[in-house]
This record gives C-alpha cells, sequence and structure tokens, in this order.
C-alpha cells in the first residue's frame, strides 16, 4: 500500500484546510477524494521545484457515512481534555487537507482548486498558511522538529503496518492551533524561556538532565513504552501570525500510526505528568482547535472514491 506523501520533510510553506461537509452529498465527497491526488499532479507537474504535495485527512463522523461496515481502529472523534491552565478542546472537521510545497502560492493554487470541488453546504472551519520562520523557528523563537525521527525512521513511527491490515499504509493525524501570548512569554527571562521548553534558545542544544525542569515541553513529551523503547510521532508544525490581529501561532500536526501515542503526549501536556506537572508552555499558548483525521492509503482512497470498501 503506497502511503499518502506524509513523510517528506518540512517545507517553506504549508497551507492547512479544515472542511465540514453535508454527509448526504457523498457522491461528491468520493469525487473529490478519488481526485485530490490527480488535482495536487494538475498543479505540481508545472512546478517540479516546488516538492507540492498533499495529504487527505477523513474525520471520524464523515468516515462512518462513508464507509459503515469497516473503520479503522482508532478512528474516533478527537479526545477532548480539561487540564489544570488550558483544555485541549475538541472542534468540527470533516476533511483536513495538508498542501505543502516550497511556495506559498502554488499551495494556494491547488487549495482553491479543491474547494472548487467541495459539495455546496460545505463551510471551511479552519484555514491556515503557514512559512517558515527563520532557522526552522517557530515563534516563540525556538527550533521546532529537531527530535522528529529522520527518514528511515518516519515510516516505522508514522504509518500503519500489519497492526491493522484493512489500513496499512493509513495515519493519525492530530491537528491543533495554538495561539501564543507573546508578550507574556516576552517577560521571561532566556533562561527561563529555554526551561520551559527544555533546549537552549540560539543554539538549540537540550538542557542536561540536571538543569532540566520536569515540566518542560520535551521532558513531558519524551515517553517510553513499558520495554524503555522511545515512542515517536512525526511532527510538522508550522508557525502562523497577523500583524494586523496581533496573532502569532502554531499549527501543530503529528502524524502517527498509533494515535495513543500522541494522545499520551496531550494528557502528559494538558493534564501534568505526574498529574499536575503540566506543560509550561501551555502557559503561554492556548489551543483554539482541535481534531483528529484518517489519512489513508492512496489505494484506499481510490477505494473510497468508488464505493467498494
Ligand atoms: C519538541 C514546540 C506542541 C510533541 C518540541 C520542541 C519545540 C516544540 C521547540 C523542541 C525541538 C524539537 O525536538 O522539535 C512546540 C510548540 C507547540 C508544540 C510551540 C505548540 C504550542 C506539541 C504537541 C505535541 C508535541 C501538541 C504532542 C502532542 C513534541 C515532541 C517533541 C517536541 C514529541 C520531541 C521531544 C523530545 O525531545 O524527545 N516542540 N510543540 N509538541 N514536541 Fe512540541
Amino acid at each position: 500500500m503506497r502511503p499518502q506523501p506524509i513523510a517528506r520533510p518540512l517545507t517553506e510553506a504549508a497551507l492547512f484546510m479544515v472542511a465540514t461537509v453535508p454527509p448526504d452529498l457523498s457522491d461528491d465527497i468520493r469525487s473529490l477524494l478519488g481526485d485530490a491526488e490527480g488535482l495536487t499532479k494538475a498543479v505540481g507537474f508545472r512546478y517540479p521545484h516546488a516538492q507540492l504535495s498533499c495529504v487527505v485527512g477523513i474525520g471520524s463522523a464523515l468516515w462512518d457515512h462513508l464507509s459503515p461496515m469497516l473503520k479503522p481502529k482508532q478512528l474516533h472523534p478527537f479526545i477532548q481534555l480539561h487540564g489544570v491552565v488550558r483544555d485541549a478542546i475538541a472542534t468540527p472537521g470533516d476533511l483536513f487537507f495538508h498542501i505543502r510545497a516550497e511556495e506559498l502560492g502554488i499551495c494556494f493554487e491547488l487549495a482553491r482548486l479543491l474547494q472548487a470541488r467541495l459539495p455546496p453546504g460545505s463551510v471551511i472551519v479552519d484555514e491556515v498558511q503557514g512559512f517558515r520562520y527563520l532557522d526552522q523557528r517557530d515563534l516563540l523563537g525556538f527550533v521546532d522538529g529537531t527530535e522528529n525521527p529522520d527518514a528511515g525512521e518516519v515510516l516505522g513511527v508514522a504509518i500503519i503496518g500489519d497492526e491493522d491490515s484493512d489500513f496499512a499504509g493509513g495515519s493519525y493525524a492530530t491537528v491543533q492551533k495554538y495561539l501564543h501570548n507573546l508578550t507574556a512569554w516576552n517577560a521571561l527571562t532566556t533562561e527561563e524561556q529555554e526551561q520551559a521548553v527544555g533546549r537552549r534558545k540560539l543554539d538549540n542544544v537540550e538542557l542536561d538532565e540536571a538543569s532540566k525542569p520536569s515540566n518542560a515541553h520535551v521532558a513531558l513529551n519524551n515517553i517510553h513504552d513499558d520495554g524503555g523503547e522511545e515512542l515517536a510521532i512525526y511532527r510538522l508544525n508550522m508557525p502562523f501570525g497577523s500583524l494586523r490581529e496581533g496573532t502569532n501561532g502554531t499549527y501543530f500536526i503529528g502524524y502517527a500510526k498509533d494515535v495513543s501515542v500522541t494522545e499520551r503526549m496531550l494528557r502528559n501536556m494538558f493534564l501534568g505528568d505526574p498529574p499536575g506537572n503540566y506543560d509550561r508552555l501551555l502557559d503561554f499558548s492556548t489551543p483554539t482547535t482541535g481534531t483528529l483525521f484518517f489519512c489513508p492509503s492512496l489505494e484506499l482512497l481510490q477505494r473510497l472514491a468508488g464505493l467498494s470498501i
């Protein structure tokens, strides 16, 4: 089974689009699912240098309409968390498009073609245009993505294999849009910021265990199974913002073959590990969306398009 183009590295630009769709217009939705790869080629072929790619995700409720008999084992609505300082909220979303390229204009062109194919009554409930900021930094000023699995490891972390063989080649995408309070963040000293993240700001080196607080972001997200093996996800976060609106954000997207890994990270961040020891980054970051999508293999997308699942 060929996965969708999940395993690629971060690009200069990305466009994230989440839509709700009227489930009774399932013929239109199936035809869009079937054509998404072709539309991506129609744009991307003309600009090979731009490395255009698109991953399509399907939310739990829409999946139930499209394929009531067969469902990925871990596909469910995003699990809300009532956290210590912030809630991880769940928000609507039936279809998700993760469009990436080296140029934003090319992402936008594909998004327009996809939007034109959404059935009448669909609503784009979220659209974010993300950009590379300096040397891969988030808008808190820290390099984001360093400890991601490398090219040889991504498939093993993000793409389903035999554990759910009907859905091999698929992946779970957890998506949250965070807004940062930069006024409060910038009131911290650089050392305090480094303790919140768990890495040094300028040179990106991880703090040693003795100086890394247990509520640092990387401390709470560095997790292991019972046998001591590290549990990882593939993150493709992008910064976004608006000077006029005063928004500074991180669009979090984590791909996993086992979404319980992402969900455990979220519990660590919001509820704390041990309970109450929540992620210090949340004092400065608020999620404004929360969604979970299943991104089928390219073959399964075609089968969904043709009703034959
Ligand atoms: C690491 C930023 C949300 C999972 C990091 C790092 C930064 C960062 C700067 C350190 C460098 C790196 O290894 O990438 C952010 C920001 C977020 C956010 C600004 C949104 C406010 C999340 C969420 C999850 C997550 C929601 C999981 C559900 C991880 C993991 C690591 C990491 C697994 C690597 C930990 C390790 O060192 O082993 N993040 N992150 N992050 N983050 Fe996040």
